[in-house]
């Protein structure tokens, strides 16, 4: 059995990391959730006052950010690390989501994270999720998802998943910042979330979760 990449691309907020992490699982891969670097590339941005258009300053911050990922046995969670410490729900609030794509469409920072996610994926039996993966960072990718769903089903979702977690869950705020990110990711200069021709597609606005993942399983085991 041989071990391949697979790259699940997509637009915001269409269940891409859910489905990403229970497909890793049943495969027994490892599993990369690169928005979560771009997220953690922008809280660090928004702490420190980074100027982005100051090509210096944002030099300098990425040389200070280390990234990394673990699971926590306890939550039974794979959590994010910002420099050592736990940031996996910071990176999710709104005011970072509200930020993120901006920060994403600066040159330095995308060749930064590519460069960390080539290296995580290089040994393959990977699952990596993002905007990206099966148009830049993998275009050897074995599986290439490209996921996407309406809008109002996606923002019901988050909403749903917000709340849950006590967060600000206003609908039309959470589906404008979907509209917003989708137009800035898919109209960006660097790498612009595009369906990778090869990549088979996955309207999730009529799916159930487990439907999402038998059918990106299907095609997995395809390849393996
Ligand atoms: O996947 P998630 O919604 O957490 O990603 C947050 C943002 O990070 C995206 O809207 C996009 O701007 C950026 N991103 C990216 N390339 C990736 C993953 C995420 O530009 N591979």
């Amino acid at each position: 059995m041989s071990r391949i990449v697979v790259a699940i691309d997509g637009h915001s907020g269409c269940g891409k990391s859910s489905t990403a992490k229970a497909v890793a699982a049943e495969l027994g891969y490892a599993y990369i959730d690169t928005g979560a670097m771009y997220r953690c590339v922008t809280l660090y941005f928004l702490e420190h006052t980074i100027d982005l258009f100051d090509a210096d300053q944002v030099s300098k911050a990425l040389a200070e950010i280390e990234i990394s990922f673990r699971y926590n046995d306890e939550l039974k969670r794979n959590e994010t690390y910002l420099n050592g410490k736990c940031v996996e729900d910071e990176i999710r609030k709104m005011y970072v989501s509200e930020k993120v794509s901006d920060v994403s469409v600066i040159k330095a920072v995308r060749e930064d994270m590519v460069a960390q996610q080539r290296k995580m994926g290089r040994e393959k039996g990977v699952v990596m999720d993002g905007r990206d993966i099966g148009t830049v960072v993998f275009p050897d990718a074995e599986l290439k998802v490209f996921m996407t769903a309406d809008v109002e089903v996606r923002a019901e979702r988050r909403r749903k998943e917000l709340l849950e977690k006590g967060e600000d869950a206003d609908l039309s705020r959470i589906a404008e910042n979907f509209r917003s990110r989708d137009h800035i990711d898919s109209t960006r200069a660097e790498s612009p979330l595009r369906k990778a021709e090869d990549a088979f597609e996955l309207d999730t606005s009529e799916m159930d979760f487990q439907a999402q993942v038998n059918r990106v399983l299907e095609e997995a085991e395809k390849r393996i």
